[in-house]
Formats: structure tokens, C-alpha cells, sequence
């Protein structure tokens, strides 16, 4: 009988400012030369898609993703609604879905603004992996944008002003400004009061070495030092700037499609999806370092 002959695997790129698919790789197994390949497309293009990979069960999802680095889920103050699968325990799941009147997810359908994930901890995220079991008809859809594109399509004047600022990841609301789960005491509406880590604007990637922009979710983003009112007008600068759609692609989702992007170069976003179905994915996520300034912070006497 004939061996049968195994496919090359293939990159290939969306022709958008980020994003390619990864073709002809069977993730329940491959080789160390094809992971080294998988390793450098994500760092070329930011985000992978690798569609069909419906049979991939969810304790293969887990070793494929745990090749890249520790798997560590978001901590559980972060999240409305910690559900771990039984069988594979580092896998949480994002849903609308309701099964016997409980949600089996978190982020019901509504729209997911952009950010990035973990930004308002000290060790965000590094890498995100979302494998879809179930998708609505219509909606749902998840962008990316290119933050390295962001930071170098910018206006010169502005990538000089914001080199050595920083912005502060407020912890306490989350994107669409509700409060998460660990910070129900939290009254103030002053972001500069709101609790949560300071991080470089301009953050240098701890692989490729490039700079890139570093923003968490717009809501309650504060730039320390600066009076609120200039600090909302260049971080509003910055935001309408990342999400221009030269900067940006976007992933219509498959049954089986498995995305891995890499947090410390890109922002997401979703659609809302209200009333158009069940939406299913299986999720995990990569340890991360804290993020690095592209200069170095002056130096303080006295
Ligand atoms: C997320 O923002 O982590 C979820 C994205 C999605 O549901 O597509």
C-alpha cells in the first residue's frame, strides 16, 4: 500500500494589514520544524488562522497551545463567569448559550469593544487562541488591528509625544464599562482615580523586537501626569488611529476555525451577535511578561 503522502504546510497571508492561514498542518500532531514554522508565521503576521479543525478534541487544543508557552486563564476576579471544561481544565469558554438556566460562558452576544487581554494586570496575556465549536448564522465576527502598524503610520509629531509616556490599565470596569467581579466597591467615575497598572504607550515585543502600541480598552484609559482633559484628547488620538480599517482585519468565523493572536502586537474587537444563534469557543491563553518601554525611564534624582 502506499504511504500516504503527508501535505506541506503552507502560509498564507489575508493581503490585510494582518493575519495569514496556516494550511496543510494536522495540529493533533506535527513536528518540531513545522511548530518552528507556526512559531515564526505568528510572529510575521500577528494573527494565525487554522481552519477545520473541528476534530481536534480539547486536550490536543490544550497541548497544541501549550507548545507556545505556559497556559495560565485569565484570574478569576477578572471574569463574570469562571467555567473551566471538565476534561481539559485550562480551556474556559466564551458563550451565549444557556443550559439548564445556567450560562455555560462568559460574554453573552453583545458587542466586545477593543482591547487587548490582561492589559489592566501586571503580567497581561501573551498569546489568545479561540477555537470555534459553535457559530451563529450571522454576526460575531472578531477584528484584529496591527499595533506595530499603528505605531509607525502615526503622525511624527505624535510618536515623539507619546515615546516616554504611559497609560494607566484602569482594573475595575471592564471594555463596555462594567465593573468586574473582584471591584463591586469601586464608586468612583474619575479615571484618574480608578485602580489598575501603569504600562508603557510604546511597547517593545520581547521576540521580534519591534515597537509597538500598547493599549488596553479605551474606557477609563488615563495618561498619568497629564491634566484629563489632554490626556482624553491624545488618548481618543490614539484609538480612533489603531482602528482605521487600513490597520485592521477581520476573522468571519468557521465551525472549526482555530485563531491564536498575539496580544503584545494587536487589539480585538467583536460584533454583537444579539438573537442570531449559539456562538461556541473554546479559549486559552499564554503567560505573558510585563510589558517593556521602548526607552528607558529617566532616571530620578533626589
Ligand atoms: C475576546 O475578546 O476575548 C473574545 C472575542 C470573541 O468572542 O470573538
Amino acid at each position: 500500500m502506499l504511504a500516504k503522502e503527508k501535505m506541506k504546510l503552507e502560509v498564507r497571508p489575508t493581503g490585510a494589514a494582518l493575519g495569514a492561514d496556516i494550511v496543510g498542518v494536522d495540529l493533533a500532531s506535527f513536528g518540531d520544524d513545522e511548530f518552528a514554522l507556526i512559531r515564526q508565521a505568528l510572529l510575521d503576521h500577528l494573527v494565525l488562522r487554522i481552519r477545520g479543525c473541528n476534530a481536534l478534541d480539547d486536550v490536543a487544543f490544550t497541548r497544541f497551545a501549550a507548545r507556545f508557552g505556559e497556559i495560565k486563564p485569565s484570574p478569576d476576579f477578572t471574569r463574570s463567569r469562571p467555567v473551566y471544561l471538565t476534561d481539559a481544565p485550562l480551556v474556559t469558554v466564551i458563550s451565549n448559550v444557556t443550559e439548564n438556566g445556567k450560562p455555560i460562558g462568559e460574554h453573552g452576544d453583545g458587542e466586545l469593544n477593543w482591547h487587548t487581554d490582561l492589559g489592566f494586570t501586571d503580567y497581561p496575556s501573551a498569546l489568545t487562541m479561540l477555537l470555534a465549536r459553535e457559530v451563529p448564522p450571522r454576526g460575531g465576527n472578531t477584528s484584529f488591528a496591527n499595533m506595530y502598524r499603528a505605531l509607525e503610520t502615526l503622525p511624527e509629531a505624535t510618536r515623539t509625544r507619546i515615546a516616554r509616556l504611559k497609560l494607566k490599565h484602569q482594573a475595575s470596569h471592564n471594555a463596555q464599562g462594567g465593573k468586574r467581579p473582584g471591584y463591586r466597591d469601586i464608586e468612583t467615575d474619575d479615571v484618574r482615580e480608578m485602580p489598575g497598572p501603569v504600562h508603557p504607550i510604546v511597547r517593545v515585543h520581547p521576540d521580534t523586537r519591534r515597537a509597538a502600541l500598547y493599549l488596553g480598552r479605551r474606557f477609563g484609559a488615563y495618561i498619568p501626569g497629564l491634566p484629563l482633559a489632554r490626556s482624553e484628547a491624545l488618548v481618543d488620538e490614539l484609538w480612533t488611529h489603531a482602528a482605521l480599517p487600513e490597520n485592521t482585519w477581520t476573522q468571519e468565523w468557521q465551525v472549526g476555525d482555530l485563531i491564536v493572536w498575539d496580544n503584545r502586537c494587536t487589539m480585538h474587537r467583536r460584533d454583537a451577535f444579539t438573537g442570531q444563534g449559539r456562538r461556541r469557543m473554546h479559549r486559552l491563553t499564554t503567560k505573558g511578561e510585563r510589558p517593556m518601554g521602548a526607552v528607558a525611564d529617566p532616571v530620578e534624582y533626589g
